[in-house]
């Protein structure tokens, strides 16, 4: 296994590069198989999870080009003819749930594995379901795996609210009724920047979609859609992974330059929430100036829906806090259970407490580097940004977690200035 080795204290000096967006990515790659020529996306992150669905989809006949040193994929789903998301591919990764929409909307039916649990607590897929059964899907539950199929072979579409508001399940249904034989309407739609840029897509394939980016969107079901070439819009949660970093380890009074990000797609409680720590952030197109304060002042977050503060982004966030001299909590509403990182960065020394769907953080205190476990993609990189400012070093186990959505993370930081390297190690191996 591969372990990122920091040694604290080198200050964030320079510039990072945004890489395309991993979640958008994914629904981008779905919508290709809802025509039968050949779609080339671009920026498209070098991640594990492109790969892994790069394999989901081509389980079903769909061919695929990947070259990810250039961002590119092109995916022909000319020869789709298995209708089928075995449960060894889904399981590693829930977007694979996709695959639903995409094959009932394409194909008339669906053979998908239940995702099952989540390294940080149970993630529900009722609304996606709910959603199809909406849209006049027939669906069965058999030995784990979701059967769905559409009367006459073309769903007739239908109304749906969804309660809460869900970007897995909004994409879903979205992928299911773009080609159904009527017209849907979905309330209380997802309004993530992840969904409107997947809309966009569509549209540009001939999709007719009112009410992209609002509440309340239309679908009126068209016969078929045509192939397109599409750019892939940046990574929100790494252009806001990187604006923490610049916060706690730039150099007081020196901007970071953050490039290729889209600072409104972060979401305007994430925006105000940094810039009141004292963090100056300037914009410019793709260019996002942060200059970090000489002391920083504690902030208190409470996550939600975009424009919400992110969950994704509140691992990170309590390491800022742990930063400031001061008391501030984060309360989490999108996923109460996602708190996996507080014990490891306990160990680091963070002063931060478990109070329900809150954490306490009393900030200030000494990093200390250690060897530390990563639970998940975000838990992983919030570790990373700790021993960034920890004395001496810090081992960040099981890096797998965090390939699954950062791009060459350690390449990107020691470029800019950070001490950290990749290193493979034997998780089973006895002290010496
Ligand atoms: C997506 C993101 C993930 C992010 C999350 C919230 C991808 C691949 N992943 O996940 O990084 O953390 O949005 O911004 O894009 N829910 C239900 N029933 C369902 C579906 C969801 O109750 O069928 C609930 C969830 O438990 C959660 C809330 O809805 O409380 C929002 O989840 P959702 O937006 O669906 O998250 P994902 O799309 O899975």
């Amino acid at each position: 296994m591969d372990k990122l080795v920091v040694r604290g204290g080198n200050p964030l000096t320079g510039s990072l590069t945004v890489s395309g967006s991993k979640n958008t990515a994914l629904p981008l790659m779905s919508a290709a198989l809802l025509t039968d020529g050949r779609v080339t996306l671009s920026n498209v992150p070098d991640l594990k999870d492109v790969q892994t669905f790069a394999r989901v989809i081509e389980v079903t006949g769909t061919t695929i080009e990947h070259t990810p040193q250039q961002h590119l994929i092109s995916l022909n789903a000319g020869s789709l003819t298995r209708i089928e998301a075995p449960y060894e591919l889904v399981k590693r990764m829930r977007a694979s749930f996709y695959m639903l929409g995409a094959l009932l909307g394409r194909m008339g039916k669906a053979r998908v594995s239940l995702p099952g649990g989540c390294a940080w607590g149970p993630r529900p897929v009722d609304l996606h379901i709910q959603g199809m059964k909406a849209l006049g899907a027939e669906i069965d539950l058999h030995q784990g795996y979701v059967v769905a199929s559409a009367p006459a072979g073309r769903l007739p579409g239908g109304r749906v609210t969804l309660d809460p508001s869900s970007v897995g399940a909004t994409i879903n249904i979205i992928l299911a009724a773009t080609l159904a034989r009527g017209s849907s309407v979905i309330e209380n739609a997802a309004i993530e920047p992840d969904v409107v840029h997947f809309c966009e897509m569509l549209q540009a394939m001939g999709a007719r979609l009112n009410g992209v980016g609002t509440r309340t969107l239309e679908i009126e079901g068209v016969d078929r859609l045509d192939p397109v070439d599409f750019e892939n819009c940046p990574d929100r949660i790494e252009m806001g992974t990187f604006m923490i970093a610049a916060a706690i380890a730039g150099r007081p009074g020196q901007a970071v330059e953050i490039h290729h990000g889209r600072a409104d797609h972060l979401g305007s409680a994430f925006m105000e929430a940094f810039q009141r720590t004292g963090t100056r952030v300037e914009e410019s197109d793709s260019l996002i100036r942060v200059i970090a304060p000489e002391e920083l002042r504690p902030v208190s977050v409470t996550t939600d829906i975009y424009p919400g503060f992110p969950t994704d982004l509140q691992a990170q966030w309590t390491v800022l806090m742990a930063r400031c001299a001061g008391n501030s909590k984060v309360y989490e509403t999108v996923y109460p259970d996602r708190f996996k990182h507080i014990p490891e960065l306990q160990r680091m020394g963070v002063n931060a407490i478990i109070v329900g769907d809150e954490v306490v953080i009393e900030g200030g205190k000494a990093i200390q580097g250690t060897h530390v476990m990563s639970t998940d993609l975000r838990a992983s990189v919030s570790l990373v940004l700790a021993g960034m400012v920890a004395e001496g070093e810090t081992h960040v186990l099981r890096v797998y977690h965090l390939d699954r959505g950062y791009e060459r993370l350690e390449e990107k930081l020691s470029g800019a200035g950070i001490d950290i390297e990749r290193v493979r190690y034997d998780e089973w191996a006895d002290p010496s």
